[in-house]
């Protein structure tokens, strides 16, 4: 398949498709045993950081399940050693298996802002790159491999929190030293800029943000400090020639301002309902919005919630099918077998 011709990226292009595409947030990941057998032997940075061990990873769940989409396997807080940031993933508690992010010397003030370095993806992140090509590779035109980023907001609250603990050291820094925060957004945007350019550059088809956390914020602060960089961000993928999305939650309040950032694609989770996602933001692409844990429980309720979701929104061009956020570790993999083939039976 050409990528001209492939559903998920006709679907960004809001053209007809012949089914729903279909792909997972964490679609790679502890709900498959391929993916605890190989983290039972490598660590996940270790994983991050090997092409060949990319490549695997991302490839796995296509052929698994029958994605229509492959998401780079990576991490959003990947640059952040290399812009001087002690990153580390934490053993998760015994049989939960959850490893959360610590960093061990997290952003606290303006010269902790201005010794931030911003990477260069070739020579700081060329494991990376080298992944998007083994990974094309793997996956020989099959489906199109998204690339993507960690939104500055979300980015930051890791930095400057160290971990995912709360959200208060950020926002004390926005409403204390506006201009701070501003200098600590402005260098996260200058590296992912940097990233999604290198990404493109090195094959991903197409792009997503990732800005998970965005939601704690008021209006007022994401009109002063999230919407301008996150439309830089929009810009670098126009630039770049590949269709973007973005991804948060709770945001359903601003989806006008939203869609107007320059992105292809709006990726919104479970709160809100898509069909009156579309009213609002008719001229972007939608994806999502499916709760995750609809996975862990009944088949028939899944399936119902599914189709129901494509009688809503999978009837007019430009949706693609995803959840409100990540695939659990806890999912059944048969539950995201029977998702996928219920998707596809639906006729758009
Ligand atoms: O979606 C995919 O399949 C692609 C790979 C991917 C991972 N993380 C792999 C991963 C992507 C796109 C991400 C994005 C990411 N990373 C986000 C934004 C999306 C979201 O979930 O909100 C965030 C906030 C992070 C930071 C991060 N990485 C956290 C908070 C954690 C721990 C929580 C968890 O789910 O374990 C990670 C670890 C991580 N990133 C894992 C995976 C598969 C689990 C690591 C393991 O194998 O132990």
């Amino acid at each position: 398949m050409t990528p001209e011709t492939h559903r998920f990226l006709k679907a960004c292009r809001r053209e007809p498709v012949d089914r729903v595409p279909i792909w997972l947030m964490r679609q790679a990941g502890r709900y498959q045993a391929s993916y605890r057998a190989r983290r039972a032997e490598v660590g996940f940075l270790e994983l991050c950081r090997t092409p060949e061990l990319i490549a695997e990873v991302t490839a796995a769940p296509i052929a698994e399940f029958g994605f229509d989409a492959a998401i780079l396997f990576s991490d959003i807080l990947i640059a952040l050693p290399a812009m001087g940031l002690d990153l580390s993933f934490e053993k998760g508690e015994k049989g939960k298996g959850d490893g959360g992010p610590r960093i061990a010397n997290p952003v606290r003030n303006r010269s902790d802002i201005a010794a931030l370095r911003v990477p260069d993806p070739a020579r700081d992140l060329p494991f990376v790159l080298a992944g998007v090509g083994a990974t094309r590779r793997a996956l020989s035109g099959r489906v199109p491999l998204i690339g993507f980023v960690g939104g500055p907001f979300t980015v930051a609250s890791y930095a400057v929190e160290g971990g995912k603990q709360g959200m208060s050291r950020l926002k004390t820094l926005l409403y204390s030293d506006p201009e701070g925060a501003h200098a600590l957004f402005e260098k996260l945007t200058l590296a992912a800029v940097a990233q999604l350019e290198a990404q493109i550059a090195a094959g991903v088809e197409a792009v997503q943000v990732f800005e998970s956390w965005l939601g704690e914020l008021a209006r007022e602060d994401l009109v002063e400090f999230s919407f301008p960089y996150l439309a830089r961000l929009a810009e670098a993928a126009r630039r770049g020639g590949v269709p973007s999305i973005f991804f948060g939650t709770g945001l359903g309040a601003h989806l006008r301002a939203l869609g107007e950032l320059g992105f292809d694609v709006l990726s919104l989770d479970w709160r809100v309902p898509l069909a009156e996602a579309r009213l609002l933001v008719p001229r972007l692409a939608l994806q999502g919005n499916l709760d995750a844990a609809l996975l862990l429980g009944p088949e028939a309720t899944l399936l119902a919630r599914a189709r129901a979701l494509l009688e809503a929104v999978g009837h007019e061009p430009g949706y693609i099918f995803n959840l409100g956020h990540g695939v659990e570790p806890q999912t059944p993999p048969e539950r995201v077998k029977a998702l996928v083939e219920a998707v596809h039976a639906f006729r758009p």
